[in-house]
């Protein structure tokens, strides 16, 4: 119970006691469960590429994530993982992404649109909010080719409900799953609100039909074999691409944001860079900037497998059945891999930096064949609206320094109010 309280209360805090307090490996004991968090580099290679196999996503986490996502590709595991994955890759390849830069492009010209009227009257924007709402639009058309935009509000909340409950069970012996109570009812009314927007989702396409090779299209196709999806796979996969596809670079683009704005060197190489058309594919100064963000914050700070047979890590022995944790938060900020950890300075993703570190000191996206599929376009997206907002403002914060609220994904916690200036 120790544990669970200590995690519970402060999960950041806690896992930065466990690394200073006993190194790179630790045990412990959460309610029923036997826990190991590795976290040096070659410890997260091994674990979540070299001997991967061994490690499944069969855990309590994930069980606890079913109500709300389902069997989609984040939760899903074995051979039905593997189909689906297989079948929805094609609408991530290089060539889809390139093809989805107007849309990135035309969602976010029409927030600047938006917050030029805010800058002329002088009132401050909740940078956290917009972003939220931006990345969702683009999800929406890029994936499923709908306007999300009515909903953006109602849908925003049923994500954070579920993100703040499914978090808050995770923490309680029992969680209270079918028990009537007040969170019952706030995650039944989440899962309600996220099933009539699939529903809307769906029977547009039914009706207006016509293949866009989109993963809409990909995952409504019907191929004539008895194995196609069935309704509730296909809700399970679009609730999960619109939970993952845009509350994590949301919040990637928040801190960017913030930090850029309270770094006066960074903010003058980031609008120098931006100006001069710096690429929009995830490199440049802008992905540096990004990248640096997402060291000190990263929206997927930990995660979990369960080793399936016993297994050597390090020197240490994981018994079959451990659930075994990696924190790219804890990593990403190891003394012995990065120089003043606590430093944000994006020039450590400079490509000279770069080939220094061991490939797993940095690992946002995780790695392997559970790899963020959306990895390519998330940085595509990412650089492409910083850039576009370096050239337009420059941003000023209003309210105290955001704290960071580690739930499923890591966000700011409340408001990230700041001032808008025409530059
Ligand atoms: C900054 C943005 C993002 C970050 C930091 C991020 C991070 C991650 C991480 C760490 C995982 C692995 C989780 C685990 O193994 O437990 C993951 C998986 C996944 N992500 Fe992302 N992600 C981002 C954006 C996106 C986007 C834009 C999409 C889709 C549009 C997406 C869709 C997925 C999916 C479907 C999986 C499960 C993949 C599988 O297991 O086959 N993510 N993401």
């Amino acid at each position: 119970m120790g544990s669970a309280l200590e995690i519970g209360r402060d999960p950041l805090r806690a896992y930065t006691r466990y690394a200073r307090t006993y190194g790179d490996v630790v045990s412990a004991r959460f309610l029923r469960w036997r826990l190991q968090f590795f976290f040096h580099p070659e410890h997260v290679a091994h674990i979540l590429q070299r001997n991967q196999a061994n490690y499944s996503k069969d855990l309590y986490t994930y069980h606890l994530l079913r109500p709300a996502v389902g069997n989609g590709l984040v939760t899903n595991d074995g051979a039905g993982w593997l189909a689906q994955r297989r079948l929805v890759q094609p609408a991530f390849h290089r060539e889809r992404i390139r093809v989805m830069a107007a849309e990135i492009d035309g969602a976010t010209a029409r927030m600047l649109d938006r917050w030029a009227e805010q800058a002329s009257v002088g009132a401050p924007v909740d940078v956290a909010e917009e972003m939220l709402r931006v990345t969702l639009e683009i999800v929406g058309r890029v994936l499923f080719g709908v306007d999300l935009n009515s909903e953006a509000a109602a849908a925003g909340r049923a994500f954070r409900d579920i993100n703040e409950l499914i978090t808050s069970y995770v923490h309680m012996p029992l969680p209270p799953y079918g028990f009537p109570g007040r969170r019952t009812r706030r995650l039944g009314s989440a899962i309600a609100t996220l099933d009539s927007l699939v529903q809307r989702v769906v029977d547009e396409r039914r009706q207006h039909g016509g293949d866009r090779s989109d993963v809409l299209s990909i995952l409504l196709q019907d191929d004539g074999s008895e194995q196609g999806m069935s309704d509730r796979q296909v809700r399970d996969e679009i609730v999960t691409l619109l939970f993952a596809g845009h509350e994590t670079s949301a919040s990637a683009l928040t801190w960017a944001l913030y930090m850029a704005s309270t770094h006066a060197d960074v903010e003058t190489r980031l609008h120098a860079s931006a100006s001069a058309t710096d690429s929009a594919d995830g490199h440049g100064y802008a992905g540096m900037v990004l990248n640096e963000a997402m060291r000190l914050y990263p929206p997927a700070w930990s995660f979990g497998r369960r080793a399936v047979a016993a297994d050597e890590i390090g020197g240490y022995d994981v018994r079959a059945g451990t659930l075994v944790w990696v924190s790219p938060y804890i990593t990403h900020r190891h003394p012995d891999f990065w120089d003043r950890p606590d430093v944000f300075d994006p020039d450590r993703f400079a490509p000279e930096c770069e080939s220094k570190r061991p490939q797993f000191a940095y690992f946002p996206f995780s790695s392997g064949p559970r790899m963020c599929i959306g990895s390519h376009f998330a940085m595509t997206e990412m650089t492409s609206i910083l850039s576009a907002i370096a050239r337009s403002f420059r941003l000023r914060p209003v309210s105290p320094p955001p704290e960071p609220q580690a739930l499923i994904t890591l966000r700011p916690r409340g408001p990230v109010l700041m001032r808008l200036h025409r530059r």
